[in-house]
């Protein structure tokens, strides 16, 4: 056989694999979500989340420090407020749980790249993304409180918020009232593309927030949809978003690629709860090799075309790849 192409050439060995290397996972690319909650001396571990804890802020130091000396140079806080209300109010008080939470690691880790999930699920008694009245969730009444609980995390001292809430203009009423306090150079990360997806499921238990009627699918976008999500980023690009995202990341990988060939600007990919949550429950039961499948799947994401990656994994992959 006289064979002029022969593809396994460049996989014989380990060093000319590492060669033609198309994609490589970096620590750089790990943003890593941790939350925190009220009260003191509590770091509860999260059942449907084997690893992933809710910290109070008494407990928070060595989780900060671990962060740090593995190399992962940003987090993104959740809170768990003391209480609810039907306005969100412990989402934008001043010594509310993220904005606590937000002085302490800056205080503990200056370096450390502080973001913030802008939205009010966790805060309200309702349980959802904006303000509820007559069993709606009502658009422009919940901008401005946006605005206001991002403006509290980058008085506290945030690096970029998030906003995830995903009401309309949301990302401009963010832009304009940071830039109305002189916060013209605090970026915004878009939630831009995210959809209403039953992989938030652990996540909802980790952050008390699950909506206590209806779901969240007049808000949230439908899983079948691609054009939508590229409306969705070209309006969040139009708002003022300086880093776009697309939530959850695998079961949206067309997404991601589609993003990457459209906009020229970075793209954020949230592998979410339940798409950690289902790796670690096979790696428990000895099903499925963590290390490698967890590897593969986030590669398979940068790979898509996500420059960063949210994940319950940054600690494991730094120690991995570190
Ligand atoms: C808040 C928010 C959610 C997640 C991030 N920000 C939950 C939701 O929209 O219900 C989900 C993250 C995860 O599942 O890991 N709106």
């Amino acid at each position: 056989m006289k064979l002029t192409r022969r593809p396994r050439r460049l996989r014989g060995s380990p060093a000319i694999r590492r060669m033609v290397r198309e994609t490589v996972l970096n620590v750089d690319d790990l943003i890593y979500p941790i939350f925190v909650r009220f009260g003191s001396h509590i770091r509860e571990e999260i059942p449907s989340m084997p690893g992933i804890y809710r910290f109070t802020l008494d407990e928070l130091e060595p989780e900060i420090r671990e962060v740090q000396e593995l190399g992962i140079p940003a987090i993104i806080l959740f809170g768990i407020p003391e209480y609810k209300d039907e306005k969100a109010t412990s989402a934008f008080e001043e010594n509310g749980i993220v904005q606590e939470a937000v002085r302490l690691v800056k205080k503990l880790a200056p370096d450390l790249f502080v973001i913030t999930d802008v939205c009010m699920c966790q805060f309200t008694t309702f349980g959802h993304c904006g303000i509820v009245k007559d069993g709606k969730v009502l658009n422009d009444e919940s901008l401005e409180i946006l605005a206001k609980i991002a403006v509290s995390h980058v008085k506290a001292g945030a690096d970029m918020v998030a906003p995830s809430a995903m009401m309309d203009g949301q990302v401009r009423a963010i832009r304009e009232a940071l830039d109305a306090e002189g916060f013209t150079d605090i970026p915004i990360m878009g939630y831009s593309a995210k959809y209403a997806s039953a992989f938030y499921g652990p996540f909802r238990d980790a952050a008390e927030s699950a909506p206590k009627f209806g779901d969240r699918s007049t808000y949230q976008m439908d899983p079948p949809n691609w054009r939508e999500a590229m409306r969705e980023i070209e309006l969040d690009i139009e708002e003022g978003a300086d880093i776009v995202m697309v939530k959850p990341a695998l079961p949206y990988l067309d997404i991601i690629a589609r993003a990457r060939e459209r906009f020229d600007y970075p793209i954020a990919a949230y592998n979410v709860s339940g798409e950690y949550s289902l790796v670690k429950a096979a790696a428990m039961q000895g099903w499925i090799d963590e290390k490698r499948v967890t590897l593969e799947l986030l590669t398979s994401i940068k790979r898509a075309g996500a420059d960063l990656i949210l994940t319950y994994f940054a600690k494991d992959v730094a120690r991995w790849i570190g």
